[in-house]
Parts: structure tokens; sequence; C-alpha cells
């Protein structure tokens, strides 16, 4: 039987120990670290994760600032927000929901926010100062996983780790933050031969391919730890699922995450951790 890597619990912890320094925080500089969310449009998925983000935020006693723009709002007008909020003195961290309506350009709303606020770390400069490993922020879902397996005591060093999938939100940023860590990495995507034959060397295998429980026994050495990143509907009953086949992978592994509660609540405490880290580089104690 599987080590169960309880990530509701480890996310639990670390939102405590985010509240206790806020209320230190506030203390000494007279404000909260603040984070701006900005939706567009009506996507109900995003709806409920910008909702999370929010009630996230007050647990922990930050200020969060919600911003509803119509799914038609024009580029100038979002970017003319992004502008007023890079030079807002309360708002620390600026999010833009996705995905964007099609008729805006994702990747400059992107490039318009202050790199100091990109609490998503998904502004270039940010991406780049990650490839070299001298960085403020790390994208949520990655750092979630790596703070999974630190405090789950799970050794990267000299592991051979696959990740599977090679988005620039979850595989490309995870590949860069395993390899930091001294794993021997190994990045499989849609094109790779053999993708169960090159899992089976994982001792710590990520799932981050968006579908629902395709990795299988097959696909697991025994005693593997095994990450899911996977958020799907199951096709038979519509329940939440991963990307892994947890019944029939559980027995095998050494470690997995269930899903839900697994990687997804590290997600959000991920960036509530980079808000705090935005606000005390913009002059907070
Ligand atoms: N949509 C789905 N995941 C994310 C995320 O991590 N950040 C933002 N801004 N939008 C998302």
């Amino acid at each position: 039987m599987a080590k169960l890597i309880d990530g509701k619990a480890i996310a639990a912890e670390i939102r405590a120990e985010i509240a206790a320094e806020a209320r230190e925080f506030q203390e000494k500089n007279g404000v909260a670290p603040g984070l701006a969310v900005i939706i567009v449009g009506e996507n109900p998925a995003s709806q409920v994760y910008v909702r999370n983000k929010h009630r996230a935020c007050e647990e922990v006693g930050f200020r969060s600032f919600g911003y509803e723009l119509p799914a038609d709002t024009d580029e100038e007008a979002l970017l003319a927000l992004i502008d007023k909020l890079n030079h807002d003195k309360a708002v620390h961290g600026i999010l833009v929901q996705l995905p964007l309506p099609a008729h805006l350009d994702e990747e400059k709303v992107l490039l318009a926010i202050s790199p100091e606020k990109d609490v998503d770390a998904f502004h270039p400069y940010n991406v780049g100062r990650i490839l070299i490993g001298n960085y403020d922020f790390l994208p949520c879902t990655p750092a979630g996983v790596m703070e999974l397996l630190a405090r789950s005591g799970i050794e990267i060093a000299g592991k051979e780790c696959v990740v599977v999938g090679r988005s620039n939100i979850v595989g490309k940023p995870q590949a860069l933050l395993l390899l930091e860590k001294n794993g021997t990495v190994t990045v499989c995507h849609s094109r790779t031969k053999d993708l169960a034959a090159v899992c089976r060397r994982a001792d710590i295998l990520v799932c981050a391919i968006g579908k629902p429980e395709f990795f299988t026994a097959e696909y697991v050495k025994k005693g593997a730890v095994v990450i899911d990143v996977g958020m799907n509907r199951r096709p038979a009953d519509g329940k939440l699922c991963g990307d892994v086949d947890f019944a029939a992978v559980e027995p095998i592994a050494a470690a997995i995450t269930p899903v839900p509660g697994g990687v997804g609540p590290m997600t959000i405490t991920m960036l509530l951790k980079n808000t705090f880290t935005a606000a005390r580089k913009q002059g907070a104690k």
C-alpha cells in the first residue's frame, strides 16, 4: 500500500504558517499583503477558481481585490486596468485568470503585468529567472508539487524523475525545478515513443497531461512516487479524477497523491506564498 500524500493537510499546514506571518507583517507595516484578481467573461470553472483565490486570501488575512470584467472587454481597457494596478501600492500581486476570451492577446496581457507583481510567474522575465535558478516567484502548480515532495521527506537528488506533459504552466517549469534539486529529469509528451517504458524508469513520476485515468499499472515501477497533477471529469460518472488510475497504481507505488486532495490544494497555497513574497519585496518587512 502506498503512502498517501495528503495535499489538503499539507496545504492547511502551510496556510496556517502564512496566516501567522501575515499577522506579524500587518503589525510591522500597517498593511496586509494584497492580491488583485482579474477575470474577463463568465467561464464557470474560472469563476470557481477565482472565488477560491479570494476565499484563500481572506482565510490568511490578505486583502484581495476582485475585478470582474465583461466578456467583450477590449484590450485597451484591460491593459489600462493592469497599468493602474501596477501602480497601486495596496496591490502587491496581480493575477489575470486564464483562459481569456479569444479576442484578447494573452501574451500581450501577461507582459503588461509588472514582473514584481507577477504572482503567477508567467511573465517572460520571471520565466527566464526560473531557468537560471535565480527567482522570486515560481508557478503555483509545480511549486506546490515540490513542496509536497519536500514535506513528505522525498529525496530528489540522483533520482530518475519523469515529467509527462510539457506545458509552460506545469510540465516545463516542473522539469526545471526537479533538475534544480539534482534529479535526473526526462520530459515526455505526445510524441514520446513507448511512453510506458520511459515512465517505468521513474523513481518520481509527475503526470500532467489532462487525460482521465490514463496512467495505469504498466506505467509505474514498483516503489515509485506518483504525483498526479490532473484534474478531470471521469467520462463514466462525471466525478473528479486525475490523470492516474488511482485504484490500479496505488498498490504498486511507494507514495501517491489523490485527486481531489493532492496537488490541487497546494496551487492556491503557493499563490499566497508568492503574494507574500511580492509584498515583502515591495518595500514592506
Ligand atoms: N487558469 C488555470 N490555471 C491558472 C493559473 O494557475 N493562473 C491563472 N492566472 N489562470 C489559470
